[in-house]
């Protein structure tokens, strides 16, 4: 499994030394492979060691840190938190990112960026600037001339339809072949994988948190394009046509700093960028819904981990969605889910002043629905204790003016930030802190065989909602999690035309349900199997964290154990189990022995004789680290 620290060591001073852009594997074996000049050796060895033992005096200066600062929430047992040994596969820049800019800011108050670096040295047992960077190892690039042809076959976006049903459009994969899937080809690439696989005509089409967006060849993995992003980007492309693309296709794709992209889908070059929301701490994280000649961009943020931040106006940020002109990329409107501008309520322990309402991420993409002339989002919790209706709740917004047609309010007073533990809250905790009851997947839109049309929602509680799409009433509720700040449904559900299937992330309960459309009874459960061996000290993650996918009347439910099952939708009954994260794959891009691993946030897709999944998931919730890949699957690997 993960090399010894030791040996990670070494190897990281040499492949900031010389070899960047290989695997830490590689690295290691680089060591020993020799191949320089005698006369040589020995300086670079001296230089090595130099490295070597700068290297391990600033990791025991972060070593000091971490136990003063991070111990107490990151080693085993852990609650929320992921545990050292899961931080130890990621790379230096995720931590780093973390502490700098991200959920733990409060934990580093007062630390210099060679303290920072040194936490980092520590945790991952790296150099602080080590990286994976496959951009320069890029050896199967497309033949020239190769060129984007969108006929065919798609899974386009979070879902082939508008309605978010994540059914798949047109596809010979069936309950009969998918016993005989095998891997067809593999590529591996750096950073979190929260972008699913969007295939479109010849191509697929994928983003990275490391910021390196690319367009991969269907049949081979060649890469057509590789595109750089200004930040890390964590959605799923959305690809349509485009009158100021010279190939007339383009392709959509947000980053972590709000700027909204369109690339040309042949070239990857840059049509427009706007920046949807400059200045806040929102981010982009919901695929683009496309629509006519109009993009609805969601609004996420990472406010949450400012708990502990004295200084910090806490808070103001609101969810939110952006409806863009494709052609201009001008912002037509911007509707927050919460309508009400924060304003001053109250001062912090500190005597920074507060402000509210603010939270109501938007997280999933929205679900269009052209009949009513609205979009369906779900929005997370609430930051402060100012109370507001729009948080953890459902909203129907006017397609033309942004304007919310009624919004429906799951959970009240659900005021969370990270950070908030009862014996020590950060300066800006609210009072009480939690439950987080986020709704993280997008609402479903079904047309019924009652000739009722009925929306379904799925939030962190575990709670399921059929609603009427007219006013947001509920039809039907029921909970079948438990529920947790990483648990009930997190990213996602899917449909057919009977059934609703959703995924459970809980600790102790992972399930995967059929639930009746009409009424929301169950018709069958499939129950997580113990993880058989645990990737990780201190917990082994085996929730249904992401999203269901349907083919052809068969379930394809992603573990974040490393396993997708497919069931057969009507009974339940398995037909497939594969572990991506039991095995190394030799990827089409030049790297011998990428490992799979957890499966989350992002599920299945399928197009025509094929299925693509990414393997690896950057995040709290049971994190592979680096050892991320994406997977080709056809019958047989042909
Ligand atoms: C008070 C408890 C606490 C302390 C102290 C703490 N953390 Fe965390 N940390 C958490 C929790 C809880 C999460 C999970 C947050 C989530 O996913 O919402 C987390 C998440 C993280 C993550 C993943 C961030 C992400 O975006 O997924 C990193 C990296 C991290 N912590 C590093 C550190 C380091 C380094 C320190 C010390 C400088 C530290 N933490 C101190 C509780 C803590």
């Amino acid at each position: 499994m993960k090399p010894v620290l030791g040996a990670v060591i070494a190897a990281a001073a040499i492949a900031t030394a010389a070899v960047g852009g290989l695997t830490r594997a590689q690295s290691v074996a680089g060591e020993n492979s020799g191949g320089q000049p005698a006369g040589a050796a020995g300086n670079a060895l001296s230089a090595r060691q130099a490295q070597a033992a700068a290297l391990a005096k600033l990791q025991a200066h972060g070593e000091e840190l971490f136990n003063q600062r991070c111990k107490s929430c990151h080693m085993p047992p852990v609650e929320h938190a992921p545990s050292r040994s899961e931080m130890a596969a990621q790379f230096p820049n995720v931590i780093i990112d973390a502490l700098k800019t991200g959920k733990m800011q409060a934990m580093a108050a007062g630390l210099s960026d060679t303290d920072i670096g040194a936490v980092a040295a520590w945790v991952t047992g790296q150099a602080p600037d080590a990286k994976f960077d496959l951009t320069g190892e890029m050896k199967n690039a497309c033949p020239t001339g190769a060129k984007f042809d969108p006929s065919g076959p798609a899974w386009n976006g979070w879902s082939p339809d508008k309605q978010n049903t994540r059914v798949a459009a047109s596809t010979t994969i069936t309950a009969a072949n998918a016993p005989k899937l095998k891997v067809k080809w593999a590529f591996a690439y750096q950073g979190g994988r929260y972008g699913q696989p969007t295939v479109v005509g010849n191509r697929v089409f994928v983003t990275s948190s490391s910021g390196q967006v690319y367009a991969l060849d269907k049949q081979t993995g060649c890469v057509a394009w590789a595109h750089k992003a200004r930040g890390s980007v964590r959605v799923t492309i959305s690809v349509g046509k485009n009158p100021k693309a010279a190939s007339g296709w383009a392709a959509y794709f947000g980053d972590m700093g709000r700027n909204q992209v369109a690339v040309d889908a042949n070239t990857g070059q840059e049509l427009w960028v706007v920046n949807i929301d400059s200045g806040g701490r929102g981010i982009l994280t919901g695929a683009p819904a496309l629509w006519g000649d109009t993009l609805y961009v969601p609004l996420s943020s990472f406010e949450e981990g400012v708990a502990g931040l004295a200084a910090y106006e806490c808070c103001k940020q609101r969810g939110a969605v952006a409806a863009i002109d494709i052609a201009t990329g001008k912002i037509k409107w911007k509707s927050y889910s919460i309508p009400t501008a924060p304003a001053p309520f109250k001062k912090n322990a500190s005597g920074t002043q507060m402000y509210g309402p603010a939270g109501g991420a938007i997280w999933s993409s929205p679900t269009i629905d052209a009949k009513r002339g609205v979009l369906y989002v779900a929005t997370g919790d609430s930051y402060t204790d100012v109370e507001e209706p729009y948080s953890d709740a459902v909203e129907a917004m006017d397609l033309k003016t942004g304007k919310i047609k009624w919004a429906h309010q799951m959970t009240a007073l659900d005021h969370f930030l990270v950070g908030c533990p009862p014996q020590r809250p950060g300066v800006n905790c609210p009072t009480p802190n939690g439950p987080d009851f986020d709704f993280g997947s997008s609402p479903i839109l079904k047309h019924l065989k009652s000739g009722k049309d009925m929306l379904l929602a799925g939030q962190k509680s575990g709670g399921v909602y059929g609603l009427d799409p007219e006013d947001g009433k509920i039809i039907w509720q029921t909970r079948i999690g438990q529920g947790s700040a990483l648990g009930g449904v997190e990213w996602g559900m899917a449909a057919d035309n009977d059934n609703l299937y959703v995924g459970i992330a809980d600790r102790g309960m992972p399930t995967l349900s059929a639930l009746r459309l009409t009424d929301g009874s169950l018709i069958w459960r499939h129950r997580a199997p113990e993880p058989a061996k645990c990737s990780f000290e201190g917990r082994c993650s085996n929730g249904y964290s992401g999203p269901p996918s349907l083919a052809n009347g068969v379930l394809y439910g992603v573990n974040q154990d490393g396993h997708v099952r497919a069931f057969q939708a009507k009974t339940g009954k398995m037909v497939w189990d594969y572990d991506t994260a039991g095995r190394h794959y030799e990827t089409v891009n030049g790297v011998k022995n990428q490992r799979g691993g957890n499966l989350d946030a992002t599920g299945m897709t399928f197009a025509g004789p094929m299925a693509f999944l990414m393997a690896g998931f950057n995040g709290a919730s049971g994190s592979s680290g680096p050892d991320n890949v994406l997977l080709a699957f056809s019958v047989d690997g042909k």
